[in-house]
Formats: structure tokens, C-alpha cells, sequence
């Protein structure tokens, strides 16, 4: 919640409050520089004794509720119709309404079903815009992945504020270049993860449904950020302002024919399902689910975090609970462009986002600017961010490097999990990184894997410019910092 204080100034303070804790450690410069290059300059590669503050993502590492510990306590274990996993199918029917659930370990296991069901040799998958692991699995299914976006979605100094929409005019070229039978689905991604976390509005997502319903596609919707989005439509969108997130993930729902999400994100579990009000598809892929995730009733996740998720979905729905990353991200970003360093605008769910082609801009694609952006971020700070860029496309089937449309550094704010003066301290760490960003330079691969190589490729810096930047940084924050 947002809160005006005698001064003027808005702040967001936190509607909850910390019980449990877990140490971190800020370790000397000296040793970060160690950290990384033993990590290959891949912050995924680092480990959390190491990390002051973990960016790295959201997924899987928010906080979660008092409710949501005490409901883990009473899980059912029954393989075979887990007393768990109805109260799961009544909290999702009661928050998005489908009829039909399917528990899957995680958000990827959902893709990997609806490609394995649904995506055949030859079929063009539309979206808004691709996840790392969405387009894995579509195009190991075969099928080409089609983004839709319009333009607005990669300017990273933009104030329009749906930058997640859908454009209607591609998505109409693209039935009529390729013809629906060759179109499985339009996927919908909430909350746009790798442009910056950037929401669709309401009024899309309708347009999207009446045109696809014209040509019989189904829409699918990624709503792993759904409460995020749904904030976001409250707070931007025209005739939303009074409505619930309830209400407005309802109407979003209502436009839906499935919906899945990686619970690791909006829920805050280690989980994720899949729904639907179609018995035909619900049929489909039930049939694969024993075969890669499990029992209709548990699907790969334990027994623990499906009591977790459902508790998880009512709360999403707590407008304090949707906004409070928003909140913290909005002020992360806005302290950051005081400073004048090159973000992301308009700020967006999931994470503040540096825009590495203006923050280290005498650094060409070919040597990854995000990559060595978050390696700088770590070694003058502590904090592990995400590349989110090049590194993070894989290269083409020729062997070519994918230039990726944005380079960005994403620092992920977990929900409920980071205090102000831990961002305070951020935003202080990256400006100083700004005024020294002429020291930071590009980066080599030195092991690189074919298939989603931003995991484990290992990395090497140009002209060893890590220890260059540890000289600065120790000048002026002596070698305890
Ligand atoms: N879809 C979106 C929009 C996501 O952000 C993610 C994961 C997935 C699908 C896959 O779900 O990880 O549960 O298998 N995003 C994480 C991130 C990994 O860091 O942004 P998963």
C-alpha cells in the first residue's frame, strides 16, 4: 500500500510483517570477484553463501503466508485423490473458474503438455511475446513461435502503459498468411516477463478473444504474474479502478479457453497447474499426465505446496498482496531514474529492469551487455540479477547468435521478501556502477551448452575487466564492502 507522508513524498509500506528470517551474508568485494568468475560470469552458476541480496527471479522465492505454512501442515499424502487436492480444484474454481484442473510440478511441465498435445511439425504458435521455456518447447515440438507484439514493447523509455498488449492487425496478418488449422493457439503471457514485466490491458485481452473465437483458436493464458497483471489493470486501465482483482481476474478468466501458470510466481509455491473449461481438452492432456508429471491428483507437486497454492490463490486476490512487488519495483525504478541511470519505464511487475544498451552502451550484442551487466552488478554490490538478453537466446539452427531484442539486467523483487533499505542500497550500489561503467566490458563464452545455454554456459571477462572494476569499487569503499 502506497502511503503519503508529511513531507509529501509517497512510499510503499509493507502490509505485513517478518516472523521468520534467514541470514544473508555480504562478503568483501575481493571474494566476489572470485565468486563470479568461479560462477563463469553466470550469475545462475553462483551460490547463495555468497549473495547479499538474491534479484535473481521471483519464481519459487517469495514469501510466503502464515496461512500458507499452517495449511502445509495438513497435507493429505494419498497418492490416488488427496483430500489436498480438492480443496486446490475449489480454491482455483472459486478464483479463475474453470471446471477442470490439472497439477503440474512446475510452469514449463505445462508447456511441455500443451506442446506435446496440442503443437504439431509445421504449426506457428502466436503470442504476445515468447518466455525462455514457452519457446523451448514449442519449437522442440516442432512448431514455429510467432511474436505479436507492437512496437511500443521494446522501447525500454516508454510512458504507454499496457506495453504487453497484443498487436490485432499481426495477429490478423498472421491467420490469413498462414491459415488457422496451422495455428494450435494464441498464447497470452501476463505481466510480460522478458520485456520487462510489462501487463496487457483488459480491453486487449477481449479484442484477442474475438478474433481468435472468429477462426475457432483458442486462447491460452500465461498466468503465472496473473495477480500482477490484474493489479496493473486495476490501477491503469479506464472503468477499473473500483473493481476487485477478484472481479478483474474473473473477466480475464471468462475470456480464457486454458489457463496455466507456473505457481512459483502469483501463488508463492513450488508448483503449478493447469485449467480448463473444455472436457475435450481437459481429456487430452490428462492422458500425458501420468506419463511425465503423476497422478491426476498431486501431477509432480507435493502434497504440501498444493495445500500452499490453494491458500496462495485466495490471497493473490488481496489487493496489498498483488501490488506489493509493483509497489517496491515502482519506487526501486523511480529512486534509479533520479539518478539517471537507464531503466526500464513504465515500471513493471516482477522485477526493476537496467536497459544494458543505454547502461553499458559501448558494448556490442556480440559480447553480451546484459551478461556482463549483472556479472558488474554482483561484483560492485552483492546482488544477483538475471541476464535477460542475448546469452538468453540460443543460437539458430545454422549456429548463428540470435540477437536478443532487449538487453536487460533483471533484478527480480521477490514478493514480501526485501525491506526499503536493502533497495535503498541497491539503487545506491547501481549508481555507483553507472558513474563507473566505462570499466565494465564484455564477456566470451567459454563453455556453451545448445539448449538454453543462459543456465549453465560459462563465461570469461574481456581484458580480466572484473578486477579492474574490484580496484575501483575498493578505492572507494575500502575492502570490507
Ligand atoms: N511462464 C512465465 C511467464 C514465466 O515467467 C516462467 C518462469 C514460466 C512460464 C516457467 O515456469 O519456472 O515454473 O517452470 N519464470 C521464471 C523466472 C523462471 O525467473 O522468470 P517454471
Amino acid at each position: 500500500m502506497n502511503v503519503k507522508l508529511s513531507n509529501g513524498k509517497v512510499i510503499p509500506v509493507e502490509m505485513h510483517k517478518v516472523r521468520i528470517v534467514q541470514k544473508v551474508n555480504l562478503v568483501p568485494v575481493r571474494r566476489r570477484l572470485e565468486a563470479i568468475k568461479e560462477a563463469g560470469y553466470n550469475t545462475f552458476l553462483l551460490r547463495t553463501k555468497d549473495i547479499f541480496l538474491d534479484m535473481l527471479t521471483d519464481s519459487g522465492t517469495n514469501a510466503m503466508s502464515d496461512n500458507q505454512l499452517a495449511a502445509m501442515m495438513v497435507a493429505d499424502d494419498a497418492y490416488a485423490g488427496s483430500e489436498s487436492f480438492y480443496k486446490l480444484v475449489d480454491a482455483e474454481k472459486e478464483i479463475l473458474g474453470f471446471n477442470y484442473v490439472i497439477p503440474v510440478h512446475q510452469g514449463r511441465a505445462a508447456e511441455h503438455l500443451l506442446a506435446k498435445v496440442f503443437v504439431k511439425p509445421g504449426d506457428v504458435v502466436l503470442m504476445n511475446y515468447h518466455f525462455t521455456t514457452t519457446k523451448a518447447h514449442f519449437e522442440l515440438a516442432g512448431a514455429k513461435v510467432l511474436e505479436l507484439y507492437t512496437d511500443e514493447m521494446l522501447n525500454t523509455q516508454s510512458s504507454v502503459l499496457f506495453k504487453g498488449n497484443l498487436d490485432l492487425q499481426k495477429f490478423e496478418d498472421a491467420i490469413k498468411k498462414y491459415g488457422a488449422d496451422k495455428i494450435p493457439f494464441v498464447r497470452m503471457e501476463a505481466t510480460t516477463n522478458l520485456v520487462g514485466g510489462q501487463p496487457f490491458a483488459l480491453r486487449n485481452l477481449h479484442d484477442v478473444k474475438k478474433l481468435a473465437s472468429k477462426h475457432n483458436i483458442p486462447v491460452v493464458f500465461d498466468g503465472s504474474l496473473i495477480s500482477e497483471n490484474a493489479y496493473f489493470i486495476k490501477m491503469r486501465e479506464e472503468g477499473y479502478a473500483d473493481k476487485s482483482i477478484r472481479e478483474i481476474i474473473l473477466e480475464m478468466m471468462s475470456l480464457v479457453d486454458i489457463f496455466y501458470l507456473s505457481g512459483r510466481k502469483s501463488t508463492s509455491v513450488r508448483g503449478g497447474l493447469m485449467a480448463t473449461n473444455k472436457k475435450e481438452y481437459y481429456d487430452r492432456i490428462l492422458e500425458w499426465l501420468p506419463v511425465y508429471e503423476g497422478f491426476a491428483t498431486y501431477g509432480g507437486m507435493s502434497t504440501k505446496e498444493i495445500e500452499a497454492m490453494a491458500v496462495g490463490f485466495r490471497e493473490m486476490t488481496d489487493v496489498n498482496v498483488a501490488g506489493s512487488a509493483p509497489e517496491f519495483i515502482k519506487y526501486f525504478v523511480e529512486r534509479l531514474i533520479e539518478n539517471g541511470v537507464p531503466v526500464v519505464t513504465p515500471p513493471g511487475g516482477l522485477a526493476c529492469h537496467l536497459d544494458a544498451k543505454r547502461f553499458v552502451s559501448h558494448l556490442p550484442q556480440s559480447q553480451y551487455p546484459a551478461g556482463a551487466l549483472a556479472g558488474a552488478v554482483y561484483i560492485a554490490s552483492g546482488i544477483r540479477s538475471m541476464e535477460r538478453g542475448t546469452i538468453s537466446m540460443d543460437r539458430d539452427s545454422a549456429g548463428n547468435e540470435v540477437y536478443a531484442d532487449l538487453e536487460l539486467a533483471r533484478l527480480a523483487v521477490p514478493r514480501r521478501v526485501y525491506t526499503m533499505s536493502q533497495i535503498e542500497y541497491a539503487v545506491d550500489r547501481i549508481t555507483w556502477l553507472y558513474k563507473h561503467r566505462d570499466l565494465v566490458k564484455g564477456l566470451k563464452f567459454v563453455e556453451e551448452p545448445r539448449v538454453l545455454r543462459f543456465f549453465f554456459g560459462r563465461l570469461e571477462a574481456l581484458d580480466n575487466w572484473g578486477a579492474d572494476l574490484t580496484k575501483a569499487f575498493e578505492a572507494e569503499f575500502g575492502p570490507n564492502c
